[in-house]
């Protein structure tokens, strides 16, 4: 006998909770059970979320950055009903999707600089591994150089370039020919590239995963120099940087530099669909489409689909009506003055930075014996402990969700959509500095922590 199926799926319902957990991912039903953030939330709008049980949850997070344009914009989700009545070819194979033509026009000329050419896929890591296979043939050499700390995808050649055992562990052997570097050290970078082995060196402009680490204020455009002598193409990551997080279209464009590709996706479609796009000059473009033959050499079967575009164009609509990069600008150098201001004289407060709307509050180990214990005592249990207890914090005590970054677990990452309002940045103050004072001045807040720590271990 067939079981019948709701014809609508409650998003709140707990078997739907039970069915994840039997059929995707159990462990991830158990980390936000031990967290207490296994909430499931009803509707989402613009910095609001809603819970099923009718309480705001502010999201500082974004989704990892993909919600620039805030959750649900009605002017994305209107232009995409549009497209869906219009019953055209969304995906025909067989055409000229005229669509992408629009988006990767708008795209290279927000752009600049070299950037003429698009190449659209459907997540960040599948452009990362597009603009592998790009540098390779435009070079025809095989070497990739990648930055301690990158952050690139976890498909196989962008995990290749991401030094963290933690993300490579069981899934070698990763690609021949990947070195890593420190990131913003030009020595580093010039005595490999004197090699000659490189088709590309792969940068995020902002290190934001490693821990919002800005570069220094030339690296990026000496690092473009460095590779124009050697012969290796620049890459930059804006997968999470781009589309006005940092507050220009590209975070490149503070830094002046210009390179031979770059990789967006995340927020590029509104944080509804997913697409990813990859920006390249002509030349590059030509080496890899090089005749009638090979006109579909390099494609993916859901690229260009007018779905994504549609999103893609509509999100670039948003941004630019609303000016959310000049807002972005303004208001992300307010918030972190304001934190600065806030957070002054805690011992756990290393540093406040960013760029825009992405911004990080760097912690560290405190020096009071009584604070140096507890502190010790957690980060034996797990390295990440620390940050994820203030995460939850933060979402517990005052409705505000937050992420560690991957890669950095001493630091909290700060990344509301860019339509944030000042009084919702306020609330976020607010919180921060009342988390601060009670780690610093509670010993209950680490009682309550090395509880968690504890049940961690055991499940
Ligand atoms: C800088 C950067 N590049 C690439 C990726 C991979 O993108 P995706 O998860 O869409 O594959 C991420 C994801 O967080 C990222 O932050």
């Amino acid at each position: 006998m067939i079981e019948s199926v709701p014809s609508v799926i409650e998003p709140a319902s707990s078997s739907s909770v039970e069915d994840f957990s039997d059929h995707v991912n159990p462990q991830w039903v158990r980390l936000l059970d031990l967290l207490q953030m296994n909430t499931q939330y009803v509707r989402c709008e613009g910095v609001e979320l809603t819970t099923q049980h009718g309480e705001t949850i502010l999201d500082f997070l974004s989704g990892y950055c993909v919600h620039n344009a805030g959750h649900n914009h009605p002017w994305i989700l209107d232009q995409l009903q549009e497209e869906l009545q219009r019953r055209g070819p969304v995906m025909l194979q067989s055409h000229v999707p005229n669509l992408a033509g629009v988006l990767g026009k708008r795209l290279c000329t927000l752009a600049g600089g070299k950037l003429n050419k698009a190449f659209f896929g459907c997540s960040g890591s599948e452009g990362v591994e597009s603009a592998i296979k790009f540098v390779r043939a435009a070079t025809g050499r095989a070497g990739l150089l990648y930055a301690q700390g990158a952050f690139h995808g976890l498909t196989c050649g962008a995990l290749s370039m991401m030094g963290d055992e933690f993300w490579r562990g069981k899934f070698g052997p990763m690609l021949d020919g990947t070195v890593e570097i420190p990131f913003n050290d030009l020595h580093a970078l010039e005595s490999q590239l004197r090699t000659r082995r490189f088709a590309g060196l792969f940068l995020e402009p902002i290190q934001a995963e490693g821990g919002i680490r800005l570069p220094e204020p030339h690296y990026l455009r000496d690092a473009q120099t460095l590779c124009e002598r050697y012969g290796t193409l620049l890459v930059l990551d804006e997968v999470q940087t781009g589309m006005y997080r940092a507050g220009r279209f590209l975070a490149a464009h503070h830094y002046g530099v210009e390179p031979d590709i770059v990789v967006l996706a995340k927020s590029l479609s509104g944080g509804i669909i997913p697409c990813s796009a990859v920006l390249m000059s002509d030349r590059v473009y030509e080496s890899v489409f090089d005749s009638l033959k090979r006109s579909i050499v390099h494609t993916s079967t859901f690229s260009d689909n007018a779905m994504s575009m549609r999103a893609g164009l509509a999100t670039l609509d948003v941004l630019e009506r609303e000016a959310l990069g000049s807002r972005a600008l303004m208001l992300g150098q307010k918030l972190r003055d304001r934190l600065r201001n806030r957070l002054a004289g805690y011992e756990m407060v290393r540093e406040i930075r960013g760029q825009g709307m992405l911004s990080g509050i760097e912690f560290q180990a405190p020096k009071q014996v009584w604070l140096r214990v507890a502190f010790e005592a957690f980060r034996a249990i797990h390295k990440s402990m620390f940050g994820q207890v203030v995460v939850m914090r933060l979402f517990h005590d005052h409705g505000i969700l937050t992420q560690i970054c991957g890669n950095n677990f001493m630091v909290l990452k700060i990344a509301p959509p860019l339509v944030v309002s000042e009084s919702q940045l306020e609330t976020f103050i607010d919180a921060a500095a009342e988390v601060v004072h009670t780690m610093h001045h509670s010993r209950t807040f680490w009682s309550e922590a090395l509880n968690l720590g504890r049940r961690a271990i055991n499940i």
